[in-house]
């Protein structure tokens, strides 16, 4: 086989792995900060791989417990390395637990306000090798809907808003939908409550943020599941490790087992486009336009 017929050959093989899995792009939300984001984005991840899909998180949070931290992760590099040309695509990526790939934002989300053109072809160039390498892509942003939260998931296909039963958190998930919706295009929102003291009450809060958001907009929610308010989610957080591995049979283990199912195993819905590359190139545009 001679190499052009070697380069048909992977790139059918590419095709193959594209067209039987497609990308899904996943971004982690919430109206209110604290409600747990983070350490549902950081432990679906580790549940999908241990499926067999490749994961990535980017890890968008630069709050404390930010992803990194959860998976005791002291990366050197981050999005802003690869954006000054210091550094390529891959040596960008932290080896998380269970083969998870973590791509640290680091300052770099705020510098995609401001690329030049060279920095702009390096990072969708990056982007485009690193589309191949996963199955799964998920965002972990920091609470609120501040520009650079909006572009991210405004710019990934899917929304995941984590709520929780604070009277608060369901006005701000309300609040976050309607933003996501009328200003990004979101319509789709699969919601998951978390911390919440039983499945009963999770279930009358996703009612009543289903009920406002089928009324006043036009967004779709969907109830993926719920998550029970447990200690050992604080205690994995401060041994550094995500609860899924360290407490496997924990109720909030068991219980994101389940949101994982209802998230992997079902279809996504219907694919807006094809996964990083339009994620990156939509962020630029959108950040462009600002
Ligand atoms: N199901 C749960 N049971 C008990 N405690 C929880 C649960 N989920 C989250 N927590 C606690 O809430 C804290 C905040 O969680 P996390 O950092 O995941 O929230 P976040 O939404 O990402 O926050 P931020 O908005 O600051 O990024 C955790 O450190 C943990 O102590
Ligand atoms: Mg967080």
């Amino acid at each position: 086989m001679d190499d052009n017929q070697a380069d048909g050959l992977r790139e059918a093989m590419k095709e193959q792995r594209r067209s039987k899995r497609p990308l899904r792009v996943i971004g982690v939300t919430s109206g209110k900060g604290g409600v747990g984001k983070t350490n549902v984005a950081a432990n679906l991840a580790i549940i999908a791989a241990k499926q067999g899909q490749r994961v990535l998180i980017i890890d968008g949070d630069l709050g404390l417990a930010n992803v990194e931290i959860i998976y005791g992760l002291r990366p050197k590099h981050h999005l802003g390395h690869l954006l000054s040309g210091d550094i390529t695509a891959r040596d960008v990526l932290a080896a998380g637990p269970c083969g998870v790939k973590v791509l640290p934002a680091g300052n770099g989300l705020q510098q995609l306000t401001r690329l030049d053109d060279g920095q702009r072809l390096r990072l969708v160039t990056a982007l485009e090798e690193m589309e191949d390498d996963f199955d799964v892509v998920f965002l972990d942003s920091g609470a609120g809907i501040g520009d650079n939260v909006l572009f991210f998931i405004g710019a990934a296909q899917e929304a995941l808003l984590v709520v929780s039963p604070e009277p608060t958190s369901l006005t701000d998930a309300y609040a976050t939908i309607k933003v996501l919706c009328q200003d990004a295009g979101v319509r789709c929102f699969d919601v998951v409550v978390n911390q919440a003291g039983n499945e009963a009450m999770a279930r009358d809060i996703f009612q009543k943020l289903s009920a406002v958001a089928g009324r006043f907009l036009d967004a779709r929610v969907r109830w993926l599941g719920w998550i029970p308010r447990d200690e050992n989610v604080h205690r994995a957080v401060m041994a550094q490790k995500p609860f899924v591995e360290l407490f496997p049979s924990s109720p909030a283990t068991r219980a994101l087992n389940g949101v994982a199912d209802a998230l992997l195993n079902e279809p996504p819905p219907p694919q807006l486009s094809g996964g990083l590359k339009f994620l990156w190139s939509r962020l630029l545009r959108e950040s462009r336009a600002a």
